[in-house]
């Protein structure tokens, strides 16, 4: 059990301690649940025996340990989003992983620190799915969607100082999901022991109204429950410092409202992530009563159509990606480690924005977006009442969506990177007047909750909603896919601008090209796989560069969000109906979070820091000698010269004269293969030599490199190290079709966790200590345990040296 001590004297270094008075207490319900998946009807009762089931930690996704099956939610349907007309076999749609069924975990706790009067609140940010949650054998609530937040006051059920007995049963169906849901309480459940008289549970609303370089006016409002009661607000800077202070004593209603200026303000934006921190403390006569600290952001957002979006008053176009919430190998689980990781990689990328499709963000990754710097798009359903899949959120809609959007608005509303909401994801709403009232309705609760924040609904029924004026109720239409309908959707819609919600769609698996190269649509080849040449898409979507087109010559194009950021369990288009195959095509990385070709492409635009310059395929195609074998390489330069083993193969250039693919790639159509070196040498707007590259044919796989992307971790079993581990040659080059098979060993004090390969066809459990690489590479995620001291990760395989990583893992 950890438990967070939210008292005075967590920031009294700052400032003068006023009091030492406890207010209130978070404890996080963390470690030694029990666990069974299955029925039963005397789980909830305080007395059942649970000895015998497992003992886990929370977060914890009970399906991701598989192992993989194809009859799991087995799906014959007809994916009318997909454009398909007769239905056919699905097999890895969900993840093929058993999500399926009921699960029961349960929880003894005591709050020693609970004193008569006050109020226990228990808060789950997200349980999957239909959590019906039980204590001391009393049913304290239930809520169905499983991406979202939500609390009950559990004041009445508790006995303060003894144990007590938390019960949640959890309940998936089939066919309820488009992608791998998950499965159980995959993020965190916490208890807060509060006086009284105190803040409501996500009561402080703080925004920016007014800021120019030398003021900010910040506005906090901020809900109570009590009477006579003083709020003293404290503003500090990212240092710590106080730099403003408000003390106020009229209350409206049930609500304080301060306008406190901060001068000088030091604006948030993803390139100058500043935070602020607003320290609440609610005071009956002298006393302390309540303390909450909300961190934000100043910094002000618009949307018109003669700037476009504009941050903190200057226009910028999003260079945004989709993430489904799942994190590979780790499942649904919450894992900050993994979340951060990710981040890391899309700063590389030169991405500036991230869409949570089709639902809300976990806490975790909006404190971190806020912290690194990435604009968010919130979004809450992929279903209203109109089914996509026979069991999806339409069952619940009528009843859930207003309080739904409700508790995603209080619970996320203070992040700085939320810059617009998203009320759904092509909707088959969006067919029918009934839509249009829908969309309408909760877009006002979104403007009633949050005024701040526009509210976009991706949309990929462009005809229909044209028509409808679903489209033109929006605050901003947000396009899926649909590139030959931009224009006409501008002229028609009343906003002066558009949003790319969702692009691309293009499919790729890391190191695997196929030839001869050419433009598909849904193209399919027997080892499962889509070819890196990066031109093979569905039949809904589109290459990139058509969505670069847009975003370049149209103005009011106000940027993107590529389908996806990471490949995803679930969803193999293009082989939803091929086995085997159980995850997405779609990422610019991998499942393991290693980049693909496309990853480049777009970094060569995005990036806007650091050049990029990256050669593809690889070169080793033994048996291909003399075969048409095309070279394309993703730059940041205008042009570049290509050499085979020294032989010019002519200079290319950016042209956009031709295919928009010659106005941002350049290729090589007609190399014929011969092993040796590909060079590539770029040239400067000076027409200069300014940077090169080379790849070369690998020898046999000899011996193994292991990179960590962190080698100092912290202790107390949360903490993962990702190792990339290649298999090299002599010379340490990587064999880029190396298929051998690893196993994995860790000492000291961490644990073998998951190893991820980024093979979407691969069924070998990610939590077992082997697995083959997959174009001569895969990923290790090595785990810290509760104590301090040194962890070494070894990987070996027959026939190659081993490999060897040392990390250290340290105490907070
Ligand atoms: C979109 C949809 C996404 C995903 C994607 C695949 O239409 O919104 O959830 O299915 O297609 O291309």
């Amino acid at each position: 059990m950890n438990i967070r001590y939210l008292i005075v004297w967590a920031i009294g270094c700052v400032f003068t301690v006023t009091s030492t008075a406890q207010t209130r207490v978070i404890t996080e319900l963390k470690d030694n649940w029990k666990f069974y998946r299955g029925k039963s009807d005397q789980a909830s009762q305080t007395a059942f025996d649970d000895k015998r089931w497992q003992t886990v930690s929370v977060p914890h996704d009970w399906a991701i340990y598989g192992p993989f099956d194809k009859e799991i939610d087995k799906q014959k349907v007809a994916i009318t989003q997909n454009n398909e007309k007769v239905a056919t076999e699905k097999t890895g749609r969900t993840g093929s992983l058993p999500y399926i069924g009921e699960g029961w975990y349960r929880k003894q706790f005591s709050l020693p620190h609970f004193k008569k009067g006050q109020k226990a609140i228990l808060l789950f940010e997200g349980a999957m799915s239909e959590p019906r949650v039980f204590v001391n054998g009393q049913k304290v609530g239930e809520w169905n969607y499983g991406y979202n937040y939500f609390y009950f006051d559990i004041t009445d059920r508790i006995v303060a100082t003894q144990n007590n007995v938390l019960a949640v049963h959890l309940t998936n169906i089939g066919e309820s999901s488009r992608w791998y849901p998950g499965a159980g309480l995959y993020r965190n459940v916490s208890i807060i022991v509060k006086n009284s008289e105190s803040i409501d549970q996500w009561g402080t609303y703080i925004t920016t109204p007014l800021v120019t370089d030398h003021l900010a006016k910040v506005n906090i409002k901020t809900k109570v429950t009590g009477n006579n009661m003083r709020l003293v607000t404290d503003i500090l800077d990212a240092t710590g410092k106080r730099v403003a202070s408000d003390t106020t004593a009229t209350v409206f209603g049930n609500e304080f409202e301060q306008n406190i200026a901060v001068v000088n303000p030091q604006r948030w934006s993803p390139e100058t992530p500043n935070l602020y921190r607003a320290v609440s403390r609610l005071y009956v006569g002298s006393e302390l009563k309540d303390e909450v600290v909300t961190t934000f952001g100043i910094r002000t957002i618009s949307y018109r159509p003669e700037t476009g979006f504009q941050l903190n008053g200057t226009t910028r176009k999003f260079k945004g990606v989709c993430l489904h919430h799942d994190l590979g190998p780790l499942g649904a689980a919450i894992n900050v480690a993994a979340l951060r990781r990710q981040l890391t990689i899309l700063k590389d990328l030169g991405c500036d924005a991230i869409r949570s499709s089709h639902n809300m963000p976990s806490r975790e990754q909006l404190e971190l977006a806020d912290e690194m710097g990435f604009m968010f798009l919130a979004e809450s359903f992929d279903e209203w009442a109109k089914p996509k899949v026979k069991n999806g959120y339409a069952r619940f809609f009528a009843h859930d969506a207003e309080k739904d959007l409700v508790n995603l608005i209080k619970a996320t509303r203070n992040h700085p990177s939320i810059v617009l909401w998203s009320s759904g994801n092509e909707v088959p709403d969006q067919w029918g007047a009934e839509g249009v009232k829908r969309a309408k309705w909760l877009q006002d609760i979104f403007h009633r909750e949050d005024p701040t924040r526009p509210v976009t609904v991706g949309m990929d029924q462009v005809k229909a909603v044209m028509q409808s004026g679903f489209g033109a109720l929006l605050d901003i239409p947000g396009l899926n896919y649909r590139t030959h309908l931009y224009d006409e959707a501008y002229n028609t819609f009343p906003q002066g601008l558009l949003l790319g919600s969702e692009t691309a769609s293009t499919v790729s698996s890391r190191g695997i090209y196929k030839f001869p190269v050419e433009k598909a649509s849904e193209k399919q080849y027997p080892d499962n796989q889509s070819s890196s040449y990066d031109l093979e898409f569905c039949s809904w979507s589109n290459l990139p560069e058509d969505d670069f087109v847009l975003q370049d010559d149209k103005p009011w194009v106000i940027g993107e969000f590529v389908w996806t950021g990471f490949d995803y369990l679930g969803e193999p288009t293009p082989y939803d109906d091929k086995w085997p195959s159980r995850s997405s095509y779609f990422g610019l990385n991998d499942l393991a979070g290693l980049p693909k070709d496309r990853y480049y492409l777009y970094r060569s635009r995005w990036n806007t820091k650091a050049s990029t310059l990256h050669i593809l395929p690889h070169w080793n195609w033994q048996g291909r000698e003399g075969q048409v074998t095309p070279v394309f390489v993703y730059t940041s330069y205008d042009s570049a010269e290509l050499f085979i083993n020294g032989k010019s193969m002519g200079v290319q250039k950016k042209r956009s004269n031709e295919t928009p693919q010659h106005r941002y790639r350049l290729m090589w159509m007609n190399v014929k293969y011969e092993p040796g070196t590909v060079k590539v040498i770029a040239f400067g707007k000076d027409g200069k030599p300014a940077e090169e590259k080379a790849i070369i044919t690998s020898g046999k796989p000899y011996t193994l490199k292991l990179e960590a992307d962190r080698t100092q971790l912290t202790a107390g079993g949360d903490d993962i190290a990702f190792v990339t581990v290649s298999i090299v040659d002599k010379n340490g080059n990587l064999c880029p079709t190396a298929a051998e098979q690893l196993n994995f060993a860790v000492k000291g004090k961490g644990t073998y966790r998951a190893a991820c390969n980024g093979d979407a066809t691969s069924l070998e459990q990610f939590h077992l200590p082997t697995m083959k690489t997959f174009s001569g590479k895969l990923v290790v995620l090595v785990q810290t345990t509760n104590d301090a001291g040194n962890i070494e990760l070894t990987v070996s395989g027959k026939g190659l040296q081993s490999g060897k990583v040392s990390l250290q893992s340290v105490k907070k």
